[in-house]
């Protein structure tokens, strides 16, 4: 039977869904850590050593987690997903694009780049500059956010809302990363996630937080929501921007109505999305990326 990787160290639910939408087009999933991959590079044999793959490297790797840890241990992971697809091995999402994603600054500049919309965000080395950005921005009338530039589920974010707030701004490892705060339409807080699948938004959901932080891991409830056009495009392109296969992309509908590029996810989870919505997510991200890298089923 051919054998999928699922690059986690947390299966969970996501991990089953995913083993039981491959057995369902009769793929092996086999749960693998990174931190148990090593690299071989020393005369014949598999350059690239997976618990699980003993006999033979996986016919495609689905990544579902890439594990935090210093900028060593995070290149070694990247350096193990680049080392798969140089072997002609299918990697969904790629390392590109994860790299790419996982850093909020890199993220935020591409978007830009892009000539997409997104709020606008300051990546500064220097405490003095990061103080003064903020100052003006306070000054201009507008709240901030500094987040750690390697983040998820709304982990160290914090909003900078006066002056004296500034006292404990702090950098993530040395770097200030800034963004000025999305006033959202309507009451309450919320903000959107798209999923998007191989070019095409698949499925969208509002999350409504209990403050201003819409991650579902920090208690924001999902609502199903119909994808219009300039959404489905949006994110979309934003998508494309990161060289994603497939992503989660958290928008903000602005105060003036405006759709707001906050962030495009590389490893997105999907069971928030997947309560209100019909599309099986698992199985369309099966689905594409044994269609489009393995081939159709016979
Ligand atoms: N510039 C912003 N303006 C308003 N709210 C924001 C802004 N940036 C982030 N948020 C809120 O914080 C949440 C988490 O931010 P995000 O950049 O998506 O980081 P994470 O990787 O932790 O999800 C967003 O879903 C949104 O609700
Ligand atoms: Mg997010």
């Amino acid at each position: 039977m051919p054998k999928i990787a699922i690059i986690t160290d947390d299966p969970g639910w996501h991990g089953k869904q995913l083993s039981l939408a491959f057995a369902a087009r009769g793929y092996q999933a086999v749960y693998c850590s990174l931190t148990e991959c090593s690299l071989h590079v020393c005369g014949p044999g598999t350059p690239i050593r997976m618990p699980g793959f003993e006999t033979a490297l996986p016919d495609a790797v689905f990544v579902r987690g890439v594990p935090g840890g210093s900028l060593e241990e995070v290149v070694f992971y990247l350096d193990v997903l680049h080392g798969l697809k140089t072997l002609g091995i299918p990697v969904y999402n790629d390392a590109r694009a994860i790299e790419l994603s996982v850093d909020k600054g890199m993220t935020s500049f591409r978007l830009q780049h892009a000539g997409l919309p997104t709020a606008p965000t300051w990546v500064l080395r220097d405490r003095e500059a990061a103080l003064r950005t903020a100052r003006q921005q306070l000054d201009a009338g507008h709240y901030l956010i500094s987040k750690p530039l390697f983040g998820s589920q709304g982990e160290g974010i914090r909003r900078i809302e006066k002056s004296t707030d500034l006292m404990w701004l702090t950098s993530s490892n040395g770097i200030y990363y800034l963004q000025r705060f999305v006033v959202c339409k309507g009451q309450g807080f919320s903000d959107i996630r798209v999923f998007v699948i191989n070019g095409r938004a698949v499925a969208a959901m509002r999350r409504r937080g209990i403050s201003w932080l819409n991650n579902v891991a920090r208690g924001a409830s999902c609502e199903a929501m119909a994808l219009d056009d300039e959404l489905a495009v949006l994110a979309v392109r934003a998508t494309a921007a990161l060289q994603m296969d497939y992503a989660g992309v958290d928008i903000i509908q602005d105060a003036q109505g405006r759709y707001v590029l906050i962030e495009v996810n590389s490893v997105p989870a999907w069971k928030g999305l997947q309560s209100v919505c019909s599309v099986e997510i698992a199985a369309a991200l099966v689905n594409d990326l044994l269609d489009r890298y393995i081939g159709p089923p016979c």
